[in-house]
């Protein structure tokens, strides 16, 4: 089959997914349409994928499920009869039931999941672990992966055919997070949280504070803060860091990717 447009569509708020998403999509063709959908904006606006397309779709894992944002990470995008390629990332515990979850969100916005994956990269919580990933050898399986979705896509993937991927339906409950970021006395009101917030959970008006209801505990507004006043203070994130590096600094999980076969 002949693809005449390769699209990498992605919601990565600290930049783990986005780096795979792209690699994969660098590793497909030499030339790609990148689409970010971190911020609401982007997210909203509405995108119409034809046949003769393929479509990388990516999020990262959190608690086991798929960030749930208002609207959804891919309710904007439409396929017709698309191709895509789902790709999850997660910080060295496990994705649980999300890449089954992305694979029917793919299916449910008219896209044809024909291979999905699972990668690791830094964790939100800690960059300790899977620090530097992706690393030399992820970048060598993206390019093997790379390489089986071509095939796939020469030789024709049979009717009907889906990847099997781990999974239970029903899913495990979405679970929040007890914590969320605010800013101490060292905000500067510059107001870049508020720009790199994917939900909407930080008003312009009072940047130090967090709308709870909102959060998905992302951690784009630490990042973005240029004088770090943007933290989690309760409990501190360095003890939420050091209580996942005990779980799942070891042992090093490796990318697992599945191609849609009869
Ligand atoms: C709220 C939350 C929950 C998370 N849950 C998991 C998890 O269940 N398993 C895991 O391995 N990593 C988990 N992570 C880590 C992220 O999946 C990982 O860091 C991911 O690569 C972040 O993607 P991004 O850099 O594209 O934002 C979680 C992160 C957050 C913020
Ligand atoms: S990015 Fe930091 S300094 Fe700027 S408004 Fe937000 S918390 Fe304040
Ligand atoms: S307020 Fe919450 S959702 Fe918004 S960027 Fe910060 S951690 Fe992410």
């Amino acid at each position: 089959m002949k693809i005449s447009r390769v699209t990498a569509a992605y919601f990565s708020p600290t930049g783990g997914t986005k780096a795979y998403a792209e690699g994969l999509a660098a590793a497909l063709v030499p030339s790609y349409a990148d689409v970010n959908l971190t911020a609401p904006l982007v997210r909203a606006k509405a995108r119409e994928f034809g046949p003769d397309e393929l479509v990388i779709l990516g999020a990262p894992v959190y608690a086991g499920r798929l960030p749930a944002v208002e609207g959804g990470l891919f309710g904007a995008l439409r396929g017709h009869d698309t191709p895509a390629v789902c790709l999850v990332s997660y910080g060295n515990r496990a994705y649980d039931d999300a890449l089954l979850e992305m694979l029917d969100l793919c299916a449910a916005q008219g896209f044809h999941c024909i291979a999905a994956s699972a990668w690791i990269a830094p964790h939100t919580f800690s960059g300790k672990i899977g620090a530097g990933r992706p690393d030399e050898a992820d970048r060598e399986k993206l390019r093997a992966f790379a390489g089986e979705v071509r095939a796939l896509l020469e030789t024709g993937v049979p009717d009907g055919a889906v990847p099997a991927v781990p999974g239970h339906r029903p899913y495990c409950p979405v679970k929040r997070m007890p914590f969320h970021p605010e800013a101490d006395r060292r905000c500067i009101r510059c107001r870049r949280c508020v720009a790199a917030c994917p939900v909407g959970a930080i008003s312009p008006a009072s940047p130090e504070k967090t709308d709870s209801t909102r959060c998905i505990d992302c951690l784009a507004c630490v990042h973005a803060c240029p004088v770090h006043a943007r933290s989690v203070y309760q409990p501190p994130l360095a003890d939420i860091g050091a209580g996942c590096e005990k779980a799942f600094l070891t042992p090093r999980r490796e990318p697992e990717w599945f191609l849609a076969r009869r």
